[in-house]
């Protein structure tokens, strides 16, 4: 079978810093394929490369079955890419700006009128398509931004953390047309996040990214199954004595302070958590709550690299892929 999308040993360096090192991936036809990682992982710099945008220092990849360097141009018509761009015109409407991107990638004019009513469609934006896109909210605009990288029918869209900056009604809205792109397109979808509950909903299988490697690949469920473990959260008054306690009489040592509350991780929470109260009882610490829930992403990332996903801050976000959007036009 051939792949969408293969590297072999993909790196890029900016000066001496290696951004992405030596990644080998094989990414299935069809598949929603997520790259998960905090801030500064490589991520955008990997769909950069991916996409034609950024040249890498050394290593290969094949493209729907074109070579990333010498067959650039095939990469780049088979391909659709949505990163996040402040460049987009304010005075057109949304139909002038997907008339304007289909000419650009070579829709055959017969087939134009169509093509953007199915997307103006999709992403639910026909009663608005004669709207300037200066009276769009920020939401809006990325579902425009999100129809106008399928303009020309790609066999693969790169959607760099299309999620960023929206609110939580929006991302769901985005998070179903990406599922549907997949189910009713048979369309292959790449996709950068550092949300796990993003990568969690969507993906296929995700790469795990830290430092410019891939740390794990595997399904969400796979992922999550390794770790054969239940998460206990606690709140109480006074959560580093109770950490302490925990460890000490009840031999569990997979404990952590996250966000002022205490995170135990157990074989059994249903076992653990009755001895846990009496715990905290016994020693007269008042326990505000008491939860469990089955390992998500966050925990799976913190057992691969030893860190929290959610250390890092949002900054720099927009910053990369909007320089080197600039730099190719
Ligand atoms: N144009 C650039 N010049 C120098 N360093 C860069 C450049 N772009 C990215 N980097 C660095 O490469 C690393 C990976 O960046 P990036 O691919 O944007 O990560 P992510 O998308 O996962 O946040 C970061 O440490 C970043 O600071
Ligand atoms: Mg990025």
């Amino acid at each position: 079978m051939q792949y969408a999308i293969q590297t072999h040993q993909l790196t890029k360096k900016y000066n001496n810093y290696t951004a992405v090192d030596s990644l080998d991936i094989s990414v299935e036809r069809g598949e929603v394929f997520g790259l998960l990682g905090p801030n500064g992982a490589g991520k955008t710099t990997t769909v950069s490369m991916l996409c034609t945008i950024l040249k890498p220092t050394s290593g290969t990849a094949t493209i729907n079955g074109f070579d990333l360097v010498r067959q650039s141009h095939s990469v780049r018509k088979s391909i659709g890419i949505v990163f996040q761009d402040p460049s987009i015109d304010d005075r057109l409407t949304a139909r002038e700006n997907l008339y304007m991107h289909a000419n650009l990638y070579g829709v055959p004019a017969a087939e134009q009128k169509e093509r953007i009513e199915r997307i103006l469609k999709l992403v639910e934006l026909e009663d608005r398509a004669e709207s300037l896109l200066r009276t769009y909210s920020g939401g809006m605009r990325r579902r425009l931004e999100l129809g106008r990288g399928l303009i020309h029918y790609p066999q693969i869209l790169f959607l760099d953390e299309p999620t960023v900056g929206l609110d939580p009604q929006t991302r769901d809205h985005i998070w179903k047309y990406i599922r549907e792109l997949k189910e009713t397109h048979d369309i292959t979808v790449v996709l950068t996040t550092h949300y796990m509950d993003e990568a969690d909903r969507l993906s296929d299988r995700i790469a795990i990214m830290d430092h410019g490697k891939i740390v794990v690949l595997n399904t969400p469920q796979k992922l999550k199954e390794t770790l054969e473990g239940d998460v206990i959260t606690v709140r109480a008054n006074d959560i580093q004595l109770l950490s302490d306690l925990v460890v000490k009489w009840l031999g569990l040592t997979k404990t952590r302070i996250v966000d002022g509350a205490l995170e135990i991780t157990v074989p059994n929470a249903k076992a653990a958590m009755p001895r846990i109260m009496e715990l905290a009882t016994q020693n007269n610490i008042y326990v505000e709550s008491l939860i469990s829930r089955g390992p998500n992403l966050e925990d799976v990332f913190l057992h691969y690299t030893g860190r929290s996903i959610r250390e890092d801050s949002t900054r720099e976000l927009y910053g990369f892929a909007a320089v080197q959007r600039r730099a190719i036009k």
